[in-house]
């Protein structure tokens, strides 16, 4: 038998109503906020994942689905299916020539993105992501408004009582200053970590804080290295730009908490960063993660523009809402006289009501039994209706039964 690939799933009719109140929630909030839906393609140049998204991350590393397609060059023809939204959109966003458009330009999104990751709970090699992206605004009021609007689509959702973990990563200034810190401290243990944190040594140093290995989080744990790490390195205006994010989400009465070993998998970041984590959904808890990139705009070509955005692992919401419905139809039409049975359904759908009959017309008490699985009411049309060109409507919750000449 031919079974669904590793890490894919498919989404049944069972938990389609779920899906489209996720997609309608968020279409909803989104629109109401000012952010326009922006699709763009699922694959993209290999080197703007990159680029974008940085070649020191495992994503990037490890966890890219990239083909090369025809051509000569192969390395010119190499795609990717995007692991991540951010560096799409803003490859479109300079394609488009937005930055033409007044600040703010506010875009949302929603579809599938793809990492070749070892399948888990709540990891997937096909999963989905809703998440905005403001392009334009240095200001902090933009930061809060993003982790305000993640917040807010969750309680929308249902899912209360989660707080945000925020940190600042400073500019590229003061960062650098605290990345040969952590070297430098770092250097007598060099040997004992991992192979993974060996390379993250030269090529990002802030990356290793994100370590799952147990020996490097024990090294991490020595007060000395803590000291360093947990050290207040930002800048003055870093410091300032985060203090007024923190006052905004006050403001706001968005509940947060600090926490200085957020670092993000992705490289693109600066200043702000923070995750949405819920401690239902196990060793994958985040829920959602975002921040600030003031410098991928520009990095990939584009005039230098903040942006700030967030994206919710929507596999991951669905596990923390989890309610199956199926949805009933308005009315099954219940009739041994087929010819009726057609031209009634045919009538209701033309009226907008969501209607099916029994095709292969099956006894009276069968097709009862299927229509209060499957409907709201039944239309019961025998020998006595026809004569006396009525229906008999029954309400399959209440049991109550009406004779009535329309529908
Ligand atoms: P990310 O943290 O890599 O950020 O992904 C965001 C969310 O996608 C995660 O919090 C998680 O819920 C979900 N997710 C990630 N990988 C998987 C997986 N393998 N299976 C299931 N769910 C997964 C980004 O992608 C950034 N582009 C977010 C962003 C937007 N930053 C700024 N703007």
């Amino acid at each position: 038998m031919i079974k669904a690939q590793r890490g894919t799933k498919d989404i049944l009719p069972e938990d389609i109503l779920t899906w489209q109140h996720i997609e309608k929630t968020a279409r909803e909030l989104f629109q109401n906020a000012n952010y326009k839906e922006i699709r763009t393609p699922i694959f993209e140049g290999t080197e703007l994942f990159k680029r974008g998204v940085g070649d020191s991350t495992d994503i990037v590393n490890k966890e890219m689905y990239t083909f090369s397609v025809g051509g000569v060059n192969k390395d010119e023809n190499s795609i990717t299916l995007r692991p991540e939204n951010t560096a799409g959109v803003v490859r479109a966003y300079i394609e488009h020539g937005f930055s033409r458009l007044s600040a703010p330009v506010k875009l949302w999104y929603f579809g599938p993105m793809f990492r070749y990751e070892r399948p888990q709970k709540g990891r997937q090699r096909q999963f989905h992501q809703i998440g905005i992206e403001m392009f334009g605004v240095e200001n902090p009021s933009a930061d809060a408004e993003v982790i305000s609007l993640a917040m807010k689509f969750l309680s929308k959702m249902g899912v209360l009582g989660l707080s945000a973990e925020i940190n600042s990563l400073g500019c590229p200034k003061c960062r650098d200053e605290y990345k040969a810190r952590i070297k430098e401290v770092l250097k007598p243990y060099l040997g004992e970590l991992c192979e993974d944190c060996k390379v993250r040594y030269d090529k990002n140093p802030l990356r290793m804080l994100d370590c799952k290995d147990e020996n490097c989080i024990k090294i991490f744990d020595d007060e000395k290295i803590k000291n360093v790490i947990l050290s207040d390195f930002i800048c003055e205006e870093c410091k300032e730009h985060y203090e007024n994010v923190k006052k905004y989400l006050d403001v706001l009465n968005i509940s947060y908490s600090e926490n200085k070993m957020l670092v993000r998998g992705l490289d693109y970041y600066n200043r702000t960063v923070f995750e949405i984590k819920s401690d239902a959904l196990g060793s994958q808890s985040a829920v959602a993660g975002g921040g600030r990139y003031d410098g991928l705009v520009s990095m990939l070509g584009g005039e230098k523009t903040p942006a700030v955005g967030f994206a919710l692992g929507v596999e991951r919401l669905f596990e923390l809402i989890k309610h199956k419905e199926i949805q009933k139809l308005d009315y099954f039409i219940v009739s041994n006289i087929q010819d009726v049975a057609i031209e009634t359904v045919q009538m209701l759908r033309d009226k907008g009501f969501s209607a099916d009959f029994d095709f292969q017309n099956r006894k009276f008490a069968k097709q009862m039994e299927k229509a209060g699985k499957i409907a709201n009411k039944a239309v019961i049309i025998g020998e006595d209706e026809i004569k006396g060109k009525y229906y008999t409507v029954k309400n399959l919750t209440t049991g109550e039964q009406i004779k009535t000449e329309t529908l």
